[in-house]
């Protein structure tokens, strides 16, 4: 079977162009196991949790290269806690919430996560970038803003940058600051989005990249996609919603019934998960804030200080009825519960014959 080697895989000494983005250690262990590149999303940790979560997955993966993934938005506040921001907080929406808590009978979280106890800040983001730089992972990522300082100090310590983009104006922002690798995010992709399709992105910013190697992200789920890409100028392709069928990930058994039986069309771009458009799988919660009487959703982070508790109770309790998550247009790649290790045996031996199907047409 013919390998593909791209040269950002040969950099990276990597057997497949498949990165794949997860905010699971244990996913992120074992797509570097099976000859990929994992990218730990680090964004809903707290920056003093995050020495500890890197030296175990350093330690697993016992020298296999990893990058590290932040999302960084600019216009938050320098300073916030979920109190304060909740003493602040729009009564109207205040009163929307504590609606449909009582309307879906949502169970407060018995106990404090993330989305409870932190709220997006540039101090918040600040300790984060602090613990990410000091880790041994070989590349950084970041994604919804760019920080020139965190590009120029994840350069002078020897690590890849890279930076998640939807259009081409940020593209060439990126470009400007030096990054190494830019992943062109198209709108088909779980999470925080652009609105340009990732069919149309990709070869607009292998254009305007030149030499800078790109990925390509959003809509990904088949080897023929992987291989699609590269053909489009891509380095390789950068998968995130895949892996939640994977049992590395741990999903609640509820959600991953739900992005089981999910296609394209179950995903939408909503704001009412963070505040910022971002594409999800539907759900009774997502849905509640497209009713006529929903307020538009706060920005963020007031939008996760109002309604933290509430994605913390329905991951926490499994609750079939409103339990969502970020998901891309890719989720018509999720069929059944699976690992990683054959998800990516399926990604190249679907490239294989991707490969195969467009060789028989050569004349
Ligand atoms: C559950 C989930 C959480 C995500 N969180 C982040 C994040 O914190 N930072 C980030 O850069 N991208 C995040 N993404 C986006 C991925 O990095 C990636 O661009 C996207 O998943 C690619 O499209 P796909 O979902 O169709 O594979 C997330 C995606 C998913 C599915």
């Amino acid at each position: 079977m013919p390998q593909f080697q791209t040269p950002l895989c040969q950099r990276l000494g990597i057997a497949h162009p498949i990165f794949g983005f997860s905010h699971e250690p244990d996913v992120v262990v074992a797509i570097a196991q099976a000859g990929g590149f994992p990218v730990l999303g680090l964004a809903r940790d707290a920056p003093q949790d995050i020495p500890a979560i890197v030296r175990d997955v350093e330690q697993r993966l016992a020298g296999l290269p990893y990058g590290i993934d932040l999302m960084l938005p600019a216009h938050v506040p320098s300073q916030a806690d979920p109190q304060s921001l909740q003493a602040a907080l729009p009564p109207a929406h205040v009163a929307f919430v504590a609606g449909l808590r009582k309307r879906f009978a949502i169970q407060p979280p018995s106990q404090p996560s993330f989305f409870t106890a932190h709220a997006r800040s540039e101090a918040l983001f600040q300790a984060q970038i602090d613990a990410v730089l000091n880790s041994n992972a070989c590349a950084v990522a970041t994604a919804i803003g760019l920080r020139a300082e965190l590009i120029a100090e994840a350069k002078r310590r020897g690590k890849l940058t890279f930076s998640l983009i939807g259009s081409v104006r940020h593209a060439r922002k990126a470009l400007d600051m030096g990054v190494d690798v830019l992943v062109a995010q198209g709108y088909d992709a779980g999470g925080h989005t652009g609105n340009v399709g990732t069919m149309s992105l990709l070869p607009q910013i292998v254009e305007v990249a030149q030499n800078t190697p790109v990925l390509a992200a959003g809509g990904i789920a088949t080897g023929a996609q992987v291989l699609g890409s590269i053909c489009s100028g891509a380095q390789g392709a950068w998968l995130g919603t895949l892996w939640m069928a994977a049992q590395e990930n741990h999903t609640p058994p509820a959600l991953l019934d739900r992005l089981i039986a999910s296609s394209s069309e179950d995903t939408v771009i909503s704001r009412a998960h963070s505040g910022k458009p971002c594409r999800v799988v539907r759900s009774a919660w997502i849905d509640a804030w497209d009713e006529a009487d929903a307020p538009a959703p706060l920005g963020m982070p007031q939008q996760q200080a109002l309604t933290g508790d509430v994605f913390a109770s329905i991951h926490e309790h499994d609750n079939a009825q409103l339990i969502y998550e970020a998901a891309g247009q890719s989720v018509f790649g999720i069929k059944a519960r699976t690992t990683v290790a054959a998800q990516m045996e399926m990604l190249v031996a679907e490239m294989n014959q991707a490969w195969g199907r467009v060789s028989g047409f050569v004349q």
